[in-house]
């Protein structure tokens, strides 16, 4: 009754405005829970639609327990479906809601033991008689559940079934959607744009941008071992620091990596991982720092593996239990387009795509025959703010701007804005990546992990 689904090479052209999914391929195991997460636009509606039998696909194939089924009827389908905007029947009660999918299948039948042992396991058993318009956000979006469940569906599909409560619903509706797909062990593929939604539900996270599928991994594994600066961007908060670096590998002596003003030298013996940064030697590269990787302290205390640095500070901003500080280091942070919503290399000038450690239509080819990354996923060319220079430091300009790296630190440290603070950077917890974004380092490796 659960269902495996599978996409090969999936495609979707609304009339002639381009590709909105592209050649996307991916199996969902049968009592899978898999998230699709991307920024708005980035094509997954069109995705989850695709599988329901609501938008014609393309090109490529779905398969659904291992048989073609592009053209199958949603209605033979029987999957159910959840959206942002609870779409209830207002002129019927709550009751008539969760049992109108069953009262299609059946007129005659009686349905409310089934009915009620639905809104018992959502907990709304005292709102049945009531109207939607009776009811609070997050009892709707019950109701809404009830109804794509009662009917016990061959898989879910939820587009963004939450964005549209306020936090701390959201987080009380999260934990009750996992629970109850882990107890119905029915196949789900859930929608959201929130990276923090999709890792605490996910059994696997399928990262998409620009209508391209850019990783699927269990939610450790992406942001442990993210394939591309996009995705270790778009995972994780406070965002991953990203800047631009060139590796400095001598014939003799240290191997170091440059972020401009200041140097991080490779430790010896150098680690497989950095043995292979030995071929970047002169070029451009995108260091990845997460907030954890540096922390505030003098090079006296540094542990094995770390390094030091130093920063100015910006700005500090208070979390309560911790604060997030704003440093300057005098490097350049990388950009990364298409984070908050995703067009793209079809938007991205062409001057811009041509400039910047010369970007001809050679690389352009090659970039493209590597495959998954749907135009570059980070722009070099363009120099960041940088703070060190008497200009940028100008009171009329917002210091803000001029940080490129993000640290945590308890709540307690007291620093001054302007000050400069030892840093130090801890090597195993370095990521880098290519020209066109790609990860160099850490190498592909079992991410570890506590299964309780
Ligand atoms: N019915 C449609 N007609 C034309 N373009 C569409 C239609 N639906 C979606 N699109 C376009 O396809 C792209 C992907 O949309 P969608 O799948 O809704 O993205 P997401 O759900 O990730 O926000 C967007 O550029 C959107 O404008
Ligand atoms: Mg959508």
């Amino acid at each position: 009754m659960t269902r495996a689904i599978s996409l090969h090479n999936v495609s979707k052209a609304y009339g002639r405005s381009g590709r909105a999914v592209d050649r996307f391929s991916l199996s969902i195991e049968p009592g899978e829970f898999l998230v699709l997460l991307g920024p708005s636009g980035c094509g997954k509606s069109t995705v989850l639609r695709m599988i329901a039998g609501l938008e014609e696909i393309s090109e490529g194939d779905l398969l659904l327990d291992g048989e073609w089924a592009n053209d199958m009827s949603p209605h033979d389908r029987g999957m159910a479906m959840v959206f942002q905007n609870f779409a209830l029947y207002p002129t019927m009660t709550n009751r008539a809601n969760i049992g109108f999918p069953l009262k299609l299948e059946n007129p005659r039948q009686d349905n409310n033991e089934r009915i009620e042992s639905t809104a018992r396991m959502l907990g709304i058993e005292n709102v049945l008689d009531r109207y939607p318009r009776q009811l609070s956000g997050g009892e709707r979006q019950r109701v809404a559940m009830g109804r794509a469940i009662s009917r016990k569906p061959s898989a879910f599909l939820m587009d963004e079934p939450l964005s549209n409560l306020d936090a701390k619903l959201r987080n009380h509706l999260r934990a009750e959607i996992s629970q109850l797909t882990a107890e119905l062990g029915v196949t789900t593929v859930y929608v959201t744009h929130d990276q923090a939604e999709a890792m605490s539900l996910g059994h696997r996270v399928a990262v998409m941008r620009g209508g391209v599928l850019q990783q699927v991994s269990p939610p450790r594994e992406v942001y442990a071992l993210p394939e591309n600066v996009f995705v270790a961007a778009f995972i994780g908060t406070p965002r991953i620091n990203l800047l631009q670096a060139v590796v400095h590998a001598p014939l003799e002596g240290r191997m170091s990596i440059d972020l401009g003003r200041q140097r991080l030298p490779l430790p010896e013996p150098l680690s497989p991982d950095h043995q292979l940064l030995r071929i970047q030697q002169g070029r451009q590269i995108i260091v990845g720092l997460r907030s954890e990787a540096v922390r505030i302290a003098p090079p006296s205390q540094a542990r094995p593996g770390e390094v030091p640095l130093s920063g100015i500070v910006e700005h500090v901003e208070y979390q309560g239990h911790e604060a997030l500080v704003h440093l300057n280091t005098g490097s350049r942070p990388a950009v990364v387009p298409d984070l908050e919503s995703a067009r793209p290399d079809r938007s991205v000038p062409r001057r811009r795509r041509a400039a910047g450690g010369g970007v001809g239509v050679l690389e352009r080819l090659k970039e493209r025959a590597a495959g998954h990354i749907s135009g570059p996923v980070v722009t070099l060319d363009e120099p960041g703010p940088d703070a060190w220079s008497p200009a940028t430091r100008s009171p009329d300009r917002p210091v803000i701007t001029a940080s490129d790296l993000v640290v945590r630190t308890g709540p307690d440290m007291r620093l001054r804005t302007g000050g400069q603070v030892p840093l130090l950077v801890d090597l195993a917890h370095l990521y880098v990546f290519d020209h066109y974004g790609r990860r160099i380092c850490p190498l592909p490796r079992e991410v570890p992990g506590l299964d309780v």
